[in-house]
């Protein structure tokens, strides 16, 4: 982990509402993996809390970070109005990440922004039998498709683009032609509960990628924990920045 100053290579436009900033931070690329976040500080806000942004894709040999950010409140909107030149103070990279784990077969699911890391698990991980399953609102939302590593599936809330449907529809289509050895997530509370329930019903083995609203990100502050639940029917609490954000879907507790 270190923080450095990251020079922003490009800041554009990915799909509405969703800027795509490439950093130059190549002493993080070095080390990121797929699922991992950096910390960013909000330029010209020293003062507070710096935002997570999951790692979208990582580049070691070019020392390249790709973000994919929704300008929210105000500190997103902050750094998404950075402009090529600028630099970003970050802090990465943080947390566990996805695990392969050598799977064969692997199915992604992601929603909305939480595409964004799914695409780095699918750099990471995908096989040929693996398969990502994407949900949007609208067509205009859509991003991530492109140089996808596997095929790639997506539905829509409005039905302009695939399927109106929620993902978990496409998702239990393809389970029930072809059981996964791992599902990977991230997306909504409602995404994941559905991906949790579905996963532990067939009991196949699923990571999910949690976002809880963070103070410190390196585990010392404690502001981001969660309750998770452990092999032996007990429970503990857990912090998303350093424990996760990526936990097995047996151990959340929505
Ligand atoms: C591990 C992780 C990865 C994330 N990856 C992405 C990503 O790739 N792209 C993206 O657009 N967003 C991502 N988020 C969410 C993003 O961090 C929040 O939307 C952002 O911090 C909100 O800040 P704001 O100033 O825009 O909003 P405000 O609502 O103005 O923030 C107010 C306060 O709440 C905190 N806060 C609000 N929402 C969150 C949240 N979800 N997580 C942590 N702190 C929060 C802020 O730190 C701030 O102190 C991620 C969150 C986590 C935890
Ligand atoms: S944000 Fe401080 S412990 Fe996780």
């Amino acid at each position: 982990m270190i923080d450095i100053d990251a020079k922003v290579l490009s800041s554009e436009v990915l799909a509405e509402g969703l800027i795509r900033i490439i950093l130059h931070a190549p002493e993080i690329a070095k080390d990121a993996k797929p699922g991992q976040f950096i910390q960013m500080l909000v330029p010209g806000e020293a003062h507070v809390l710096r935002r997570p942004i999951s790692l979208m894709a990582m580049d070691a040999a070019a020392g390249t970070l790709t973000l994919a950010i929704q300008p929210k409140g105000k500190g997103t909107q902050l750094i998404c109005s950075a402009k090529e030149g600028d630099t970003i103070r970050c802090l990465g990279p943080l947390g566990t990440g996805f695990d392969g784990n050598g799977a064969e077969t692997i199915y992604f699911v992601g929603g909305g922004v939480g595409v964004a890391p799914v695409c780095g698990a699918m750099d990471g991980f995908a096989t040929e039998t693996s398969h990502a399953f994407f949900g949007f609102r609208t067509k205009n939302h859509v991003y991530g498709m492109t140089q996808a590593p596997c095929a790639v599936t997506a539905v829509s809330d409005d039905g302009s683009i695939g399927e109106k449907a929620l993902v978990t529809k496409p998702l239990m289509e393809a389970i029930e032609a072809k059981r996964p050895d791992l599902i990977m997530a991230c997306g909504p509370t409602p995404m994941l509960r559905a991906v949790q329930k579905i996963a532990g019903e067939l009991n196949i083995p699923c990571q999910l990628s949690l976002e809880e609203r963070m103070g410190c990100g390196i585990g010392a502050c404690l502001g981001c924990n969660v309750k998770v639940n452990l092999e032996d029917g007990s429970w503990t609490y857990k912090r998303v920045c350093k424990d996760g954000p990526v936990f097995d879907s047996k151990e959340v507790e929505f």
